[in-house]
């Protein structure tokens, strides 16, 4: 497999790139949210290996990447809060999951069968540029084995994936660091917490929107019902090896800690201090999520106890995300 390396872009390595994805390869590529593994959407074989690379489970839906708007509505439906979403957080790390357009050619394999498909327009124009000239749709799940901690780097992808893909585009290190976050828009409810804030969401639309993880309480004062969630949300996911405990003001003895803020700086004996953020900042801390994760993982296999901690993280902004990621982390495995 092939690194296309872009630290001094390119054009070459990102023809190259291209032309991996309109033939129907592999390849993983930078958004700003994780690195994507792509194939070309339409292609139902190419959509195959995906899966197949990933050891994913085939009823878990993909998100299809296009380059501007034109292109998404030629697969999905917009209503007008849709519209509206997509006009003031496109590019971004936003999937709206829309009524998905007959004739489209979109594989099946992409939506799992649903009649919706998870669309959106990354930020970074190497990802934009890249699908201007890939010229199909791409569908990307984040490019690591299925239910372990997502790619932030070129490095991440090969560690999880090398020689199961055709290539990796290095584009360095993502920005927002996790993934991004899932809507309908009719009603507007987010199925996953990830790279746009609630809050910038409801300051978008001016109303406040439904959350599929933490529901609503029904104002009658009924029992609040099951709500779906994104189909394929697995409770474990993101997982490190070392088993994780969450909300720890301090390590206990052999632990290695993630700190952030005020809790940090303290480590359970590694005599590394890892901080999410040391000054307390959620969306640098999102940034810094993944990378930290792995790093606390590898320290935790060189330990005795093979524990991590991490401390409380507030859930106001991107720390809703961040605290939605590392339950399921810490999740009971099966
Ligand atoms: O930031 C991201 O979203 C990254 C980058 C590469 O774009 N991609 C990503 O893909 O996180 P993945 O496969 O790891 O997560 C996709 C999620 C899954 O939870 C899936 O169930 C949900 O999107 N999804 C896809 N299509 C859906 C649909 N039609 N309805 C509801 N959920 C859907
Ligand atoms: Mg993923």
């Amino acid at each position: 497999m092939t690194v296309l390396k872009t630290s001094v872009l390119s054009e070459r390595d990102i023809d190259c790139a291209a032309e991996i994805l309109a033939r129907g390869g592999l390849l993983a590529f930078p958004t700003e949210t994780v690195y994507g593994l792509g194939a070309d959407a339409c292609n139902g074989i190419a959509v195959a290996r995906i899966f197949a690379a990933k050891n994913r489970p085939r009823f878990n839906p993909l998100i299809v990447h296009v380059p501007d708007l034109a292109a998404a509505r030629r697969l999905v439906v917009f209503d007008e809060t849709a519209l509206r979403l997509a006009s003031a957080l496109w590019p971004g790390p936003l999937s709206l999951v829309l009524p998905l357009r007959k004739g489209g050619g979109i594989s099946s394999l992409v939506t799992a069968g649903l009649d919706t498909l998870a669309v959106r327009i990354p930020g970074p124009a190497l990802a934009r540029d890249l699908l201007v000239r890939a010229g199909c749709p791409v569908a990307a799940p984040s490019a690591n084995p299925s239910g372990r901690i997502s790619p932030t780097s070129a490095r991440h992808v090969l560690d999880g994936l090398s020689g199961r893909i055709d290539a990796v585009l290095d584009g360095g290190e993502c920005d927002v660091g996790l993934e991004s976050t899932i809507m309908t828009s009719d009603p507007p409810r987010i199925l996953r917490p990830g790279g746009v804030s609630r809050e910038a969401v409801e300051a978008v639309l001016g109303r406040r929107v439904e959350t599929a993880s933490h529901p609503a309480p029904p104002s009658d004062g009924s029992a609040p019902d099951e709500r779906p969630n994104a189909p394929g949300q697995l409770q474990s996911h993101y997982a490190p090896q070392a088993e994780l405990r969450l909300n720890a003001e301090s390590p206990a003895s052999g632990e290695i800690y993630i700190g952030f803020g005020v809790h940090g700086d303290l480590d359970g004996g590694n005599g590394e201090a890892l901080n999410l953020s040391p000054e307390g900042d959620v969306t640098r801390a999102a940034a810094n999520l993944f990378t930290v994760l792995r790093r606390a993982d590898e320290l935790a296999q060189g330990a005795l106890c093979k524990k991590i901690a991490v401390a409380p993280i507030p859930n106001d902004g991107l720390g809703w995300a961040i605290n939605d990621r590392l339950a399921r982390a810490a999740a009971p495995r099966d």
